[in-house]
């Protein structure tokens, strides 16, 4: 199968008013805590993106009932906590870091056993993160390699568990709370640096107690979820590119409407603004979207300075470093970013497909360890990037053409649908000069 490519023309001007697709995480979660909840659940703006529908594929298969009468409209008809049966055939995540990590938590303490693939990508992807303290809480879990397949033995004697993460990562401490959920006594979870709090809000509105304290969770297992709406936000590291784009070539101003604004997403707000960027975030009063904060987002083209990025930002914009690195390319002088290992076991190795495109591009920079090094300069060459099938890596290069001298040509851009169906469609309406082939 040839696979899909996009050609972004060079220059261009950003301009009006979009409102971009739901977002991913709080989708994942919405579908997952609907399922074992006991009733119903409705979602209203739901991310229908490939990422999005593996796990709801996989509740399917797992005896969920679901009902999608519009794509971002669902009905999930909650089996309540006991109900999941064992699916006939392994379940296929797909490119979906988050389906495969939750499911993990979800899946350990069920009385059946289970089996997660997924695509090449996440075939190669680190699982032993999750799979090594749901061990200790009394999980039966192989992996291979420390990567899927992901071979799952139920255990309905799980016991809760005291753990202080290595890395700050919403993906464990999410897996560890569903699994905290179905075990005996009270789980905590201590995190390095604060990681997006999804989970914690999204339980909470499904009426399960979560005890906060400084930066430990807590959850006592055995509470039940009770079905619930759940409204969902556009998704902030969709906006992200849009964001920057505008700060690239919005002399008049992009407006981007309904977008989750969740203090733990939103670091590139603050990246930007060091760097001069004028963005405006008007928030959304009196919404009541499951606790997370909602607000429209106006951006206005800025003249952007190099900086050196503090770690303390790098969790809370983790998935907004392939479009930030392309901010960086495009300000006056040098800006660093270290303490970002964790960029590296991403859909793709995303410091070294960074670097790789940007010395396409002719941008001077320099791959570190955990980081990269990147020299600005006011206009680039184009050339042809290989995005190595990871999305954000794709949709980066494509807000780069608006700096560039000649077309980019980007390889490998199935993948922009697992988490942006309509990407080349908004991009065209805000002024990219985009198609895709
Ligand atoms: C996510 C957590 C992050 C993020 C991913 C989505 C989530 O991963 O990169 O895109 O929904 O919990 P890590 O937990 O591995 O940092």
């Amino acid at each position: 199968m040839t696979k899909a490519r996009y050609i972004a023309g060079p220059g261009g001007k950003i301009e009006g008013e979009l409102t971009v697709p739901g977002d991913k995480s709080i989708s994942h979660r919405a579908l997952m805590f609907g399922g074992i909840a006991e009733g119903d659940t409705e979602i209203t703006g739901f991310l229908a993106g490939e990422d999005c529908l593996a796990t709801l594929r996989a509740l399917q298969s797992l005896g969920v009932r679901i009902e999608r009468p519009e794509p971002e409209h669902v009905f999930v008809h909650g089996v309540g906590p006991d109900g999941l049966q064992p699916s006939a055939a392994a379940l296929d995540m797909g490119n979906a870091g988050t389906a495969i990590r939750l499911f993990m938590g979800l899946l350990a303490p069920q009385r059946f056993d289970s089996t997660l693939i997924g695509d090449e990508s996440l075939m190669r992807r680190p699982m032993e993160r999750v799979a090594g303290p749901l061990r200790s809480m009394g999980a039966n879990i192989q992996t291979r390699d420390g990567k899927p397949p992901v071979e799952i033995r139920g255990s309905t004697g799980m016991r809760a568990i005291d753990y202080a993460l290595p890395v700050a990562s919403a993906q464990v401490k999410s897996a560890i709370l569903l699994a905290g959920l179905q075990a005996f006594g009270r789980t905590h979870v201590t995190e390095p640096a604060p990681s997006r709090d999804h989970t914690e809000r999204m339980l909470a509105s499904f009426g399960v107690e979560v005890l906060r304290e400084g930066a430990t969770v807590a959850i006592e297992g055995g509470q039940t979820l009770r079905g619930t709406d759940v409204r969902v936000p556009g998704d902030f590291s969709s906006a992200a590119f849009f964001i920057v784009a505008g700060c690239l070539a919005a002399e008049n101003g992009l407006l981007l409407h309904n977008v989750g604004v969740n203090p733990t997403r939103t670091g590139l707000l603050e990246m930007l603004r060091q760097m001069g960027a004028d963005i405006r975030v008007h928030p959304q009063p009196n919404t009541d979207a499951n606790g997370e904060p909602i607000a429209d987002i106006e951006v206005r083209k800025s003249r952007l300075r190099g900086i050196k990025v503090p770690e303390s930002l790098v969790p809370l914009s983790i998935d907004e470093f392939p479009v930030f690195f392309v901010a960086a390319a495009c300000a006056e002088g040098e800006t660093l970013v270290r303490g970002a290992l964790e960029l590296r076991v991403k859909e793709s190795d995303r410091l070294a497909a960074m670097a790789q495109g940007l010395t396409v591009l002719g941008v001077e920079n320099q791959l570190l360890a955990d980081g990269l090094w990147i020299r600005g300069t006011d206009r680039f060459g184009g050339g042809t990037i290989d995005s190595h099938g990871d999305h954000r890596i794709a949709m980066a290069f494509a807000v780069a053409s608006l700096k560039a001298r000649a077309s980019i040509e980007i390889l490998d851009v199935d993948n922009v649908a697992t988490s942006f169906p309509g990407f080349v469609t908004l991009a065209r309406k805000a002024g990219l000069q985009i198609t895709a082939s």
